[in-house]
């Protein structure tokens, strides 16, 4: 794979630099006759006791959590790309305004994520919840070492980049607003990664392996912790689908929502960025053997 450098960075952050207003929303409004997440993400296809109708609901619920759990990653992502920055401020100016403009292209997708969550609401009907609270969750993250916290972005800012590229750019049958919003998202990510890439080896010169082997705890931890919110909110989204829908499901149809829905989300939140192959080539390349083996052993009861 070719290694990209900071100037590119930024080189790659001014060509693509886009505004909330008039790039991304430009006074549309989301179309609730088309689904918003594609099959491949939200992977509703798999509950053939659905309608077509409440298939499609089922994805913007999941459309509306995908966003919103974006908005929330952000704030500790930039939290720690921040503190990050710190190692430059008296040398290379270079890799200090990457970083700078990755940590202002972050404070503006929150921004996005947070002007869209009530226009989707206002489409929807009532009892939704976001349960995950942004700096409650990000003052629990921080908590952990910056390999650790590291490790966790850098699986973010890949599997965010994998889903528009794989799913959202192909399907034409999406909300156009709901797809223009990843659309520019994924390419100020782009860059993101890149510096991830760049930044976790740095820091993992740092560390004794003794240091290290508490980090790939901490990051094993972070993974269980990120479960936990996927359990809880997975069970919210099922629950305010059957509430909104009113509709009956017989008792092994609501099973199969809650393991499926949970199951994708163990996916796109998961899996499509541990799975990764720039994931796997920048974790092996800090880790030892039996590193990488207590690491497969946390996840595998999650692929269940
Ligand atoms: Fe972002
Ligand atoms: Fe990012």
């Amino acid at each position: 794979m070719r290694k990209y450098d900071y100037a590119e960075c930024i080189e790659i952050s001014k060509r693509v630099r886009w505004d909330i207003d008039r790039d991304v929303i430009r006074g549309r409004t989301f179309d609730f006759s088309k689904k918003f997440l594609p099959d491949g993400i939200s992977k509703v296809a798999q509950f053939d006791f659905l309608n077509e109708e409440q298939k499609r609901f089922l994805s913007q619920i999941q459309g509306r959590t995908y966003a919103n759990m974006f908005g929330f990653v952000e704030r500790f992502i930039v939290a720690k790309i921040l503190e990050i920055t710190r190692a430059h401020w008296l040398g290379d100016q270079v890799a200090l305004e990457a970083l700078v403009r990755f940590c202002d292209e972050e404070l503006k997708h929150q921004e996005l994520f947070r002007r869209i969550e009530p226009m989707i609401d206002i489409g929807m009907p009532e009892g939704y919840r976001f349960l995950p609270e942004p700096n409650q969750v990000a003052a629990a993250v921080l908590k952990n070492s910056t390999w650790a916290v590291l490790g966790l972005i850098l699986e973010i800012e890949l599997f965010t980049q994998e889903h528009y590229k794989q799913s959202i750019e192909a399907d034409q049958d999406l909300s156009d607003l709901y797809k223009d919003v990843f659309l520019f998202h994924w390419k100020e990510e782009t860059t993101h990664a890149i510096m991830d890439e760049l930044e976790w080896p740095r820091e993992d010169q740092k560390l004794t392996a003794d240091e290290r082997d508490r980090a790939v705890t901490e990051l094993i931890g972070i993974v269980a912790d990120v479960d936990g919110i996927l359990q809880a909110q997975s069970l919210a989204d099922v629950e305010y689908f059957r509430n909104a829908l009113n509709a009956s499901f017989r008792a092994e149809e609501i099973d199969l929502l809650r393991s499926g829905v949970l199951a994708a989300y163990r996916w796109q939140y998961i899996f499509s960025g541990v799975e990764h192959p720039r994931y796997q080539e920048a974790l092996r390349s800090l880790i030892t053997e039996s590193q990488a083996q207590r690491i497969n052993e946390a996840l595998a009861p999650l692929l269940n």
